[in-house]
């Protein structure tokens, strides 16, 4: 597969998995679309992407992507730019921006955090790059996790507005990962899209010690010396964008297909899909039956 000139959308791009997801990408000759939290941390990741890699294209966008108008934005932002710089093409698109709360937080619109912006952001984001991303066959990954087995989605409190509970707001988030990729191969497979959830291991980033309390950044500060290098998974992103024949499994951990809950099923991944579109007042093709 040639790289030259294709754009990748990459979320959560300045620290991380996502940081290092953009270092393989431009080293492997991929025009890459960077997007993260603050003006401040992008400059600082895009200074040292390009020392890394002085022949690498690479923009950023910023904001705070927790919240619905933020994220519309952005987006319509890249869509300026696809347009302008890339053809109206969008070769992939990198949901992978996420947080992790120790309490109940909410955005501008009400929407608990994780739920809005491990979920809710990729979800936007996808639709308003879909056709950029039709026009490319393109391929959509989400950041999932190996968490998301061990739940079962809340469909009476899904924002867990009656009692806050951290471990299952993240857990649930990283399920809606698994369920909206098996959406999307539902609807647009027949386009040449593909989506897949990647579980990315025990990984040796901050994002525990960011806006959590003192109890989750302590444990996180232990946890995370146990993880590996964010470069070991982002070989796997790198081998999902640049594989010629797009894998038909969904879900993939170090480079391989791995199992996934039996509930990433039809009946979770509809009732997800309504219930967000109209949580952000948008609308996907219907779903074949
Ligand atoms: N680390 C692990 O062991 C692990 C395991 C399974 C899954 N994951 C998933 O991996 C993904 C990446 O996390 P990471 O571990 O690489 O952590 P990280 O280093 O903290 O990266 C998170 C990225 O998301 C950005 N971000 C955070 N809040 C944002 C917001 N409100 N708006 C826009 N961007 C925002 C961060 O920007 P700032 O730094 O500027 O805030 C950063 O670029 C997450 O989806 C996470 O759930 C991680």
């Amino acid at each position: 597969m040639q790289a030259k000139s294709k754009s990748v959308v990459v979320t959560g791009a300045t620290s991380g998995i996502g940081y290092s997801v953009c270092e393989l990408l431009l080293q492997n000759g991929f025009k890459v679309i960077g997007v993260g939290r603050s003006k401040e941390n992008c400059e600082a990741a895009g200074k040292r992407l390009i020392e890394k890699c002085p022949e690498g294209e690479i923009v950023f966008f910023y904001g705070d992507m927790v919240h619905r108008q933020e994220v519309f934005r952005i987006a319509s932002d890249i869509r300026q730019h696809l347009h302008e710089s890339s053809n109206d093409e969008l070769y992939a698109l990198i949901n992978n921006a996420g947080c992790v709360r120790s309490k109940y937080m909410t955005s501008n619109e009400g929407y608990e955090h994780q739920f809005a912006l491990n979920h809710l952001a990729g979800f936007i984001l996808t639709h308003e790059l879909l056709p950029f991303l039709i026009r490319a066959k393109g391929r959509i990954l989400f950041t999932s996790s190996a968490s998301h087995k061990m739940m079962r989605m809340r469909w009476k409190d899904l924002m867990f507005e009656k009692g806050y509970n951290p471990l299952l707001a993240y857990k649930q988030s990283k399920l809606c990962n698994m369920l909206f990729a098996y959406s999307l191969n539902e609807m647009y497979r027949d386009k040449g899209i593909a989506a897949y959830g990647v579980d990315p291991g025990l990984v040796n980033t901050s994002i525990g010690n960011k806006n959590t309390g003192l109890i989750v950044d302590l444990v996180w500060s232990i946890r995370r010396r146990f993880g590996v290098s964010p470069d070991e998974p982002a070989k796997t992103y790198l081998m999902l964008c640049t594989a010629d024949t797009p894998p038909k499994e969904l879900y993939f951990k170090s480079l391989k297909p791995a199992r996934y809950s039996s509930q990433v099923n039809k009946e979770n991944a509809d009732r997800l899909l309504a219930i967000s579109e109209q949580l952000c007042n948008i609308r996907f093709g219907c779903p074949k039956s």
